[in-house]
C-alpha cells in the first residue's frame, strides 16, 4: 500500500507488530460499537484482524508522526451499495485518546485526494450509524453530500438494529471544490 503523509500523520500499511497499539482502541466498546465491530477480547484477535487487513490491502494504519504510535485506521473498501461503478467506500476509526483534534478529518482529506488522484475513482461513499454524531461531522466537514437514510440497515453484534446515513462525494464535485481553494 502506498504511504500517505499529512502534517501530523503517516498513513501506511499495517504491520503485525502494530497489534499492541491497535488492541488499545479496538478492544474498546465505544470504538467497536460505533464502527460496527465486536470489541476485541484479546490481542490474538487483533493480530488476526491485522493479518486480514494486510491480505486485503485496503486498510491503512494511522500513525502519529510525533510518537510513531498507531492511533487508528482508515480504509477504502469495496462499495457496499454500488457494484462495478468504479467507486469505493471510506471507513475509519480513531483511538478515543486522540479524538477531537481534527486528526480524522486530516486523514479523510488525504485519503480522498489519494482515491481521486491516484486511484482515479469516480465516487467515494461514506456512511455512519444514525446516532454517530462524530462521524457525521467528519463526513460533512470533508465535503460529502448526504444521500439519505437506510432504515434497519444493520444488526450490530449485541442485536441492536441500526439505521444508516449514506453520503457520497463524486469526482466532479471533488475537483470543483478543489478549484475554489
Ligand atoms: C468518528 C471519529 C473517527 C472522529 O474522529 P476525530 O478525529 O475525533 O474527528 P475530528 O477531530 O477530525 O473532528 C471533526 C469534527 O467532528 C467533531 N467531533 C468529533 N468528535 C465528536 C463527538 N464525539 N461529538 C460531536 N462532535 C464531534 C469535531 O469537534 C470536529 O468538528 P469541529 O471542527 O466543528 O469542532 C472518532 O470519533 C471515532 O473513531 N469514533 C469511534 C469509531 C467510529 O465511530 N468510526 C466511524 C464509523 S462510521
Amino acid at each position: 500500500m502506498e504511504t500517505i503523509t499529512t502534517s501530523r500523520l503517516i498513513i501506511r500499511a499495517f504491520k503485525l507488530s502494530d497489534a499492541a497499539d491497535e488492541f488499545e482502541f479496538a478492544s474498546l466498546e465505544e470504538v467497536g460499537f460505533n464502527a460496527g465491530f465486536k470489541p476485541h477480547i484479546n490481542i490474538e484477535e487483533t493480530e488476526k484482524t491485522i493479518a486480514r487487513f494486510i491480505a486485503q490491502d485496503e486498510v491503512w494504519a494511522i500513525e502519529l508522526k510525533e510518537t510513531g504510535k498507531v492511533i487508528g485506521s482508515i480504509g477504502l473498501h469495496p462499495d457496499s451499495f454500488r457494484k462495478d461503478m468504479n467507486t469505493k467506500e471510506i471507513g475509519y476509526v480513531l483511538s478515543p485518546s486522540f479524538q477531537k483534534q481534527g486528526l480524522m478529518l486530516e486523514a479523510v482529506n488525504a485519503v480522498l485526494e489519494f482515491g481521486f488522484d491516484k486511484q482515479n475513482l469516480a465516487l467515494i461513499g461514506a456512511n455512519h450509524f444514525a446516532f454517530n454524531e462524530a462521524s457525521r461531522k467528519v463526513i460533512l466537514k470533508a465535503g460529502f453530500s448526504y444521500d439519505g437514510l437506510l432504515r434497519r440497515a444493520k444488526c450490530l453484534y449485541d442485536g441492536t438494529k441500526v439505521d444508516l446515513m449514506l453520503y457520497s462525494f463524486d469526482k466532479k464535485q471533488y475537483y470543483s471544490q478543489e478549484n475554489k481553494k
